[in-house]
């Protein structure tokens, strides 16, 4: 709709409401004002009010009321915008969308789009060509099945045809250009087709009309992915691939995933387990966020568990705390190292893409391990300019309630951080006071197996491990590979005290305590705690945590 409030303004200064209304209804006037019987209910003596100064009628008997063009609709029964026409015809002005250069372009958008459906369906008849069976072999061994390639309408660009097959359905060249799919060679002034012997993702606007193309080379030619250009249909930065598939998935309850690339959303459609949209290549700006929420509340975005994913992280995070609102947020999932999630459901299988799923954290979580991470917060400094930083990003978020509900969970973790840093310190003090040296001998858990089963229960219960940190660090467990364990978990709970089980174990399998971590586990299963079906229970637990203590503590037998 191009008729704008201003045009309506236009039309209410340009038009006197009592000459409009004078034509039926016979008005007398009274000051600033006229009187007369009211068209809208039968009277004897007139109580309908015009008022041309403010362009507004009102009927004391009936509560009629309105402006001009309501008075046209309602008394000629045409539309909005024919009555606006009507008026703007008595008025002589232009209605704004006959507007010669506007119903040009319209125009032009709507060839526009039905050129990239023809193109779409010139892709789609190719990849069913014998000649083109490479790229059909392509996807099938990518994983893809036949109905997939068919809902994402997936196809193949050969090397020459799309131009021809366009003019031949009657697209002049100009539309061709400016849809980006034939260039022109600056060498020799020869036309060829901009995606050649490419497999082709037709990008799909939310009405699920193809506005562009993603394509990518089957070989090793560059580049890998080749995008339509912008086009006034267009824009790369406010679309997301794979919108009407995902909106299918997400009415099913499905969860929503942000992902890479083209083939991640394809495959994590296809698993039948998430719905899946993409950003075209670039990082995720704002209005692709506001684009996400449309379909979903809490969007998990995936990144990569390297350097360059963390990186990635922390800068969607600091795009998307300004516009948080209420109900709307985000989770941020980690993948292995260097793979997508393509490579997750073919490496793992829908399991796999279950599990990072299930683990991705809190948008809370992210921004204060995603700042955490990046200090070393045993050092005094460090700590205080992990706080300024992390607040000031909390002040980032312009959603008043957001930015208070965020902020007390932060002030609440900084205080939190801040006890157990006095813990620690006391610890130390009266380490000194006591006189001990440092190669003092101090306490030891003994047997191997009772320092593994006390490790067990501490990673099982992270609780256990935070409320008794005064002991257990005075303890020397008594294997060289635990004792290091028992460190780097305290590092880990230092950092983040609110993690779970599953987060501790994530953290220190990364750390490379695998190997350690099997036989911990083997231990505890063996022992007479663990009961098959429902595991350690938390006070039970507790008891032993003590009793393994109490024993360490104990004065030795020489
Ligand atoms: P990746 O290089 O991570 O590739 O690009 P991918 O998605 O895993 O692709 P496959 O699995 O090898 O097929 C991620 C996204 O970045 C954009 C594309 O949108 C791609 O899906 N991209 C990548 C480009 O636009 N151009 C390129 O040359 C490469
Ligand atoms: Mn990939």
């Amino acid at each position: 709709m191009t008729i704008t409030p201003e045009f309506i303004e236009k039309l209410r200064d340009r038009i006197s409401l009592s000459s409009i209304i004078g034509k039926r209804v016979k008005l007398t006037k009274r000051g600033n004002r006229f009187i007369g019987l009211c068209p809208f209910h039968n009277e004897k003596t007139p109580s309908f009010n015009v008022n041309d100064d403010e362009g507004f009628f009102y009927c004391f008997g009936c509560g009629a009321s309105g402006d001009v063009i309501n008075y046209v609709r309602e008394t000629s029964g045409l539309s909005f915008v024919e009555s606006v026409q009507e008026l703007a015809d008595i008025a002589g002005i232009p209605m704004p969308e006959l507007r010669p250069q506007d119903s040009a372009k319209k125009e032009r958008n709507v060839t526009l789009l039905s050129c990239f459906e023809t193109a779409t369906e010139f892709f789609q008849k190719s990849l069913k060509l014998d000649q083109s069976r490479k790229a059909l072999n392509y996807l099938i061994q990518r994983g893809l099945t036949e109905s997939i390639i068919e809902e994402f309408r997936l196809g193949y660009a050969p090397r020459v045809g799309l131009h021809q097959y366009l003019q031949n359905k009657g697209y002049v060249e100009e539309v061709s250009k400016l849809a980006g799919l034939i260039s022109i060679s600056e060498r020799d002034g020869k036309k060829y087709d901009y995606f050649r012997e490419r497999v082709i993702f037709p990008i799909e606007n939310r009405k699920g009309q193809v506005i562009a193309f993603g394509a990518r080379a089957m070989g090793d030619s560059k580049p890998k992915y080749l995008n339509s250009p912008e086009s006034p249909s267009f824009s790369k930065k406010a679309v997301l691939y794979g919108w009407p598939q995902a909106r299918e998935r997400v009415k099913r309850n499905l969860p929503l995933l942000l992902v890479e690339g083209y083939m991640d959303v394809i495959s994590v459609t296809a698993s039948k387990k998430a719905a899946a949209l993409a950003p075209l290549g670039t990082a995720l700006t704002e209005e692709q966020i506001s684009l996400a929420w449309k379909l979903h509340d809490e969007p998990i975005l995936c990144f990569d568990g390297d350097v360059a994913g963390r990186n990635a992280a922390n800068r969607a995070i600091e795009r998307i705390l300004p516009i948080l609102e209420p109900g709307k947020t985000v989770r941020i999932a980690t993948l292995p190292d260097g793979s997508d999630p393509d490579d997750v459901l073919r490496h793992q299988g829908a399991d796999g893409l279950m599990h990072i799923i299930d683990s991705a954290s809190s948008l809370l979580d992210a921004t204060w391990s995603g700042k955490a991470n990046s200090h070393d917060l045993v050092q005094p400094e460090q700590r205080a300019l992990f706080w300024q930083e992390i607040r000031k990003l909390v002040r980032t978020i312009a959603h008043n309630q957001m930015r208070v509900a965020f902020g007390d969970e932060i002030e609440r973790r900084i205080q939190k951080m801040r006890d157990m840093t006095r813990r620690n310190e006391a610890l130390l003090a009266y380490n000194f006071n006591s006189g001990l040296h440092v190669n003092a001998r101090r306490p030891r858990t003994g047997s191997i197996r009772r320092t593994q089963i006390l490790l067990g229960l501490l990673i099982s219960f992270p609780q256990i491990a935070i409320d008794k940190f005064d002991v257990l660090s005075t303890l020397e467990f008594g294997d060289l590979d635990c004792e290091k364990l028992k460190n780097h978990l305290f590092d880990i709970l230092f950092r983040e005290s609110d993690l779970d089980e599953k987060e501790v174990r994530q953290h220190l399998y990364d750390l490379g305590y695998k190997k350690t971590l099997r036989q911990i586990d083997e231990m505890l299963s063996d022992s007479s705690l663990n009961n098959q079906k429902v595991g350690i229970e938390l006070d039970e637990a507790k008891l032993k945590v003590d009793e393994i203590i109490s024993l360490s503590l104990a004065p030795r037998r020489r």
